[in-house]
């Protein structure tokens, strides 16, 4: 049976239209959410008839109560994973403790270097000559979870964030449907900092 998947988006969804795009032997995208009501990626999945919500931080009392409108509206859809594909905002214990080591997130660059929501920027601004993307398993911190798998990108002498930025998303979809795709057939198991596929 193929793994039911919510997927949390803020921004254009080329990584929520990957994993719609590949070949869905091993998952089901069953509904996407997003924290922002503009958020260009819902179209995408809207064009692929999977339903979507919107759950705005503004429009809850305050943060514990985003989290468990949050909470509340991923459990409806009774997912078996949940995707951060471009979701920029750290999740709550709420939605945390809902869905222990079943929350994955992609991250545009090699934690733990460079966590937070302007990964490309910080890497470089220091000057790095090689970056990447990271998909790894969501605990309570800031891109602080088990990796899962990292993919390397040499920084360009002329790039800036924009290029970079999109040189390493061509990389971060393969990397996402990939991973996402064998920890649906076949799970993992935690140990520590480690995580196995097996
Ligand atoms: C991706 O590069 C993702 O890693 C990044 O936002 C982009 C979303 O692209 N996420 C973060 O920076 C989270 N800290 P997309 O909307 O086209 O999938």
């Amino acid at each position: 049976m193929r793994s039911r998947l919510v997927v949390l988006i803020s921004g254009g969804g080329t990584n929520l239209q990957a994993l719609m795009d590949a070949p869905q032997d091993a998952y089901e995208v069953v509904g996407v959410i997003s924290d922002r009501s503009e958020a260009a990626g819902i179209a995408r999945a809207v064009a692929r008839g999977i339903p979507t919500d919107v759950v705005i931080p503004s429009a809850c009392a305050d943060r514990a109560e985003w989290d468990r409108v949050l909470a509340d509206a991923i459990g409806r859809w009774t997912p078996d994973w949940v995707v951060c594909a471009g979701f920029m905002r750290v999740l709550g214990p709420a939605v945390i403790a809902g869905f222990p080591w079943r929350i994955i997130n992609t991250h545009p660059a090699l934690l733990p270097a460079f966590p937070g929501a302007h990964g490309v920027r910080d890497a470089l601004d220091y000057g790095v000559r090689v970056t990447g993307c990271t998909v790894h398993l969501v605990d309570s911190g800031v891109d602080t979870g088990p990796i899962l798998a990292q993919h390397a990108i040499a920084v360009d002498p002329d790039d800036d964030e924009a290029t970079l930025h999109e040189r390493i998303k061509v990389e971060e979809r393969r990397l996402l449907v990939n991973v996402v795709t064998a920890l649906c057939a076949q799970g993992c198991t935690v140990t520590g900092r480690k995580v196995s596929i097996p």
